[in-house]
């Protein structure tokens, strides 16, 4: 990007002939940035305590939030998601954070996910393990958990067969920990991810755009096994990023269903899911 070099002759030669005006800058200056601080503080966007740093004091967080934009004012690379994708999660997430929030890959968007669900719970599922080095080596206080894929994007309509005659991929068993029959179940996360009820799931990864990346189908297959699964009142919402594939497309109206989509901007669907108690044996 091309720095913006002023080259006006006035703005070079400014001099504080009268005193007052300065002195009525600096306050103006001051007197905002004070605003500024004390709307974070008092709005959602705040961070508290945030999933950064666990119980950190409001200091420690307001420092790591800044840290954030720091970050993407000066960082070249930006997430993929346009904005207009982002803002579907980030409304959704001021409606219900702090929350629950798993996140399919660790990418540029990370921080960003991170702080946009201050006090809450943030965990992400990474396929590379270089990868999720190079990320916590910059940004440590991420959590995220590597996962071994049992998939590969070749292998889609095989797996939709698979689904169709494996009896532990059914909806009317809906279990992930211990499924080692259904191979669309995510059997090998941690006890954490299995144990905590999510409030909001985004799918925008693994990689699905070459044949032996692991695909999207089991995170698309076990986002809805957590949705159906969930315990909590209100439905889960799930976001798919890449629905202009056509494996993304397929599993999403197999298993989240196009009843419950209930917004798409660019490549972005949004799902809100009831837990099966609400609805019948059917994924959809
Ligand atoms: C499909 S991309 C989506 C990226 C994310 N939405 C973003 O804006 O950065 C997700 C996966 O790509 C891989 N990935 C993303 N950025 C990477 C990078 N700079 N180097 C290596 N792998 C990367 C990771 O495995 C990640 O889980």
């Amino acid at each position: 990007m091309q720095k913006n070099n002023n080259r006006n002759p006035n703005y070079l030669s400014f001099k504080p002939e009268k005193p007052w005006v300065l002195c009525l800058v600096v306050f103006g200056l001051i007197g905002g940035v004070s605003l500024s601080i004390s709307f974070l503080r008092s709005s959602r966007l705040y961070c508290g305590d945030g999933a950064w740093g666990g119980r950190a004091g409001n200091k420690t967080s307001a420092l790591l939030d800044m840290k954030v934009l720091l970050h993407y004012a000066t960082s070249r690379v930006v997430p993929q998601q346009t904005y207009g994708e982002i803002s579907v999660s980030f409304d959704v997430l001021q409606s219900i954070a702090p929350c629950n929030f798993l996140v399919f890959g660790l990418g540029h968007d990370s921080l960003m996910w991170n702080s946009f669900n201050p006090r809450g719970m943030t965990l992400f599922l990474e396929e590379d393990p270089k990868w999720v080095q190079t990320v916590l080596k910059d940004a440590p206080a991420l959590r995220a958990d590597t996962v071994r894929y049992r998939t590969q994007l070749s292998e889609a309509d095989e797996l939709l067969r698979h689904y169709h005659s494996e009896p532990d991929c059914s909806p009317e068993k809906s279990f992930l920990r211990g499924n080692d029959k259904c191979r669309l179940a995510l059997n090998m996360l941690s006890d954490k991810v299995y144990d905590t009820e999510w409030d909001m799931i985004m799918v925008d990864a693994p990689r699905g755009y070459f044949a032996e990346a692991p695909g999207r189908m089991a995170a698309i297959y076990s986002a809805a096994i957590m949705a159906r699964n969930r315990k909590k009142s209100g439905v889960m919402h799930v976001f798919l990023h890449d629905v202009d594939r056509k494996v993304e497309k397929m599993y999403a109206e197999m298993f989240l269903c196009r009843k419950y989509l209930v917004k798409a901007v660019g490549r972005l669907w949004h799902f809100e899911i009831p837990p099966a108690t609400n609805v019948s044996g059917e994924f959809c």
